[in-house]
């Protein structure tokens, strides 16, 4: 029994993208249905037209094996269906029970709330599903690991009996993952149907039942996890062989680039969140951050470009105090909130905080010519889809959003990076590419900061490794000397050394 058949699923934006082309998808009721493909190939799309949010140029929708027409998501949600979205939605000044019981038809049909009963359903489902969280605690104060349980939360509470799930594991530290992925198998176990979106492949064959994958808006074949393995879904992602990682070269350490100083830093919530941290990178060098987000790791980030002050100790960048004069790369953790306009085109974005450069612009106006070949160039670099420089940022997919921000700090001219996640969305085609960049600063003599909850993706590329835990170093590690393991140790406090 198929909980959701989509058949011949078309959809085109403008003329010339068609983001669906013909995709047909048949997910069994009680199964965990990954659906992969590289940035851009049309997950979301699909998935939001499952949701009702958008109307399919072509193609029909069975729910349970009846055909329907899912309008709008009221319609989806009344015909069973919840969405967890690629970028998180919740009211951040609202508390966890308002986000929950925020805009459900059941309540306000009555015209009041009855927090009370609200309050006991929340409770009976979180429990059922062994999820753990405080429902008077207002969300912008939690993580989102958290949040992302809020989301599941609340699609059950309006009684999704098929739950979209669309990158949700693309924040999450690799326990929250676990986490995760234990509600989903709890879900499935009462009979829900899930569909899952994600471009991390381990975790997609061990948590899946059947994978289905699209290219260019096509599907180019469905599979039984159990029967395939990384290697082959990776081909039938991108649709050639994947290039095995070169080996970095050497490290070649030059001067200090930054050196912080006793740096204290408060966060949002008035608290220690940096403790008297010391440390140093040289040009030519990558410096890895692990932790467990909450650890201070944002706060030091934060500060490092620029956008927090510290209340105690130095930011030196290049021997001089930090100052806004100084330009640093930065990769920030948050790309729709800090590294990009929505509004604006691809070659609006590229120029954000660059505009003064000379190569853009003279004091009277900005050189759109050498703007556009820039951006040109840049996309075909970085293969940021669809290749057109006045595309506006926003109908970008989350990783070509993604693309554009790293692909515009990478070719800044600073000697100084800072890399949160920058990762974080990519295909494995486009994360391997932008590792490889990384590493190519790293040669080209430039710092590096790099924090990612990916830790892979740590001993990749880091020449060192500190562990943050509590505000401070709990260890600097040798990744050639070291594993996931140790630093998982570090990461939560079982293993410490005061650096
Ligand atoms: N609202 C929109 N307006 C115009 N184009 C859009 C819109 N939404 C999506 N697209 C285009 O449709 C194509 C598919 O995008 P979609 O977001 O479905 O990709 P995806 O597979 O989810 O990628 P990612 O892994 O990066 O999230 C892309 O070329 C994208 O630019
Ligand atoms: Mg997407």
């Amino acid at each position: 029994m198929f909980a959701v058949e989509m058949k011949g699923i078309t959809k085109a934006f403008g003329e010339n993208i068609k983001a669906n082309d013909s995709v047909d998808l048949s997910v069994r009721k009680g199964e965990i249905h990954a659906v992969v493909g590289e940035n851009g190939a049309g997950k979301s799309t699909l998935m939001k037209i499952l949701y009702g949010m958008y109307r399919p140029d072509k193609g029909k929708i069975f729910i349970g094996g009846s055909e329907k027409s899912i309008d709008s998501p009221s319609t989806a949600i009344k015909t069973g269906i919840g969405m967890v979205h690629q970028h998180f939605m919740l009211a951040g000044t609202l508390t966890v029970l308002e986000n929950i019981i925020l805009g459900d038809e059941t309540t306000t049909v009555l015209g009041l709330i009855d927090k009370s009963s609200c309050r006991k359903r929340i409770k009976d489902i979180a429990e059922k599903f062994g999820i753990n969280i405080d429902l008077d605690a207002k969300v912008e104060n939690l993580s989102v690991g958290t949040q992302q349980k809020i989301e599941i939360i609340k699609i059950l509470y309006r009684s999704a009996e098929i739950l979209i799930l669309d990158e949700p594991t693309a924040v999450l530290t690799p326990q929250e993952s676990q986490e995760l992925f234990f509600t989903l198998k709890e879900l499935k176990s009462g009979g829900r149907t899930i569909i899952l979106i994600s471009h991390k492949l381990s975790e997609v064959l061990s948590v899946s039942d059947n994978i289905t994958v699209l290219r260019h808006g096509k599907v180019a074949g469905t599979v039984e996890s159990s029967t395939t393995n990384s290697g082959r879904l990776a081909e039938m992602i991108i649709g050639s062989r994947v290039e095995a990682f070169s080996e970095k070269s050497k490290p070649l350490p030059g001067e200090v680039i930054l050196s912080v100083r006793e740096l204290v830093v408060m966060n949002d919530k008035r608290s220690i969140a940096v403790n008297h941290l010391s440390f140093e990178i040289k040009t030519g060098e990558i410096l890895g951050i692990a932790g467990v987000e909450g650890n201070g790791q944002k706060e030091l980030i934060e500060t490092i470009s620029g956008m927090r002050k510290a209340v105690e100790g130095k930011v030196i960048v290049n021997g001089k105090p930090l100052n806004n004069k100084i330009s640093i790369a930065h990769i920030p953790q948050d790309r729709q909130k800090y590294g990009m306009v929505s509004d604006y085109t691809i070659a609006e974005n590229v120029m954000l905080g660059r505009q003064r450069e000379e190569k853009f612009s003279t004091v009277f106006a900005i050189k759109n010519k050498n703007v556009f070949s820039y951006t040109d160039d840049l996309i075909e670099r970085y293969d940021i889809r669809p290749a057109d420089v006045e595309v506006v940022m926003g109908s970008l997919s989350g990783g070509n959003q993604q693309k554009v921000v790293v692909s515009r700090e990478l070719t800044k001219d600073t000697e100084l990076i800072i890399a949160s996640h920058p990762t974080r969305g990519l295909d494995i085609k486009a994360a391997g590419f932008v590792q490889r960049s990384l590493l190519d600063q790293r040669e080209n003599g430039k710092g590096v900061l790099l924090v990612s909850s990916d830790l892979q993706e740590l001993l990749l590329l880091s020449d060192r490794i500190a562990v943050i835990y509590n505000g401070k170093f709990s260890a600097i590690l040798d990744p050639s000397l070291t594993n996931e393991v140790e630093i998982g140790k570090y990461m939560t406090g079982t293993q410490y050394n005061e650096q």
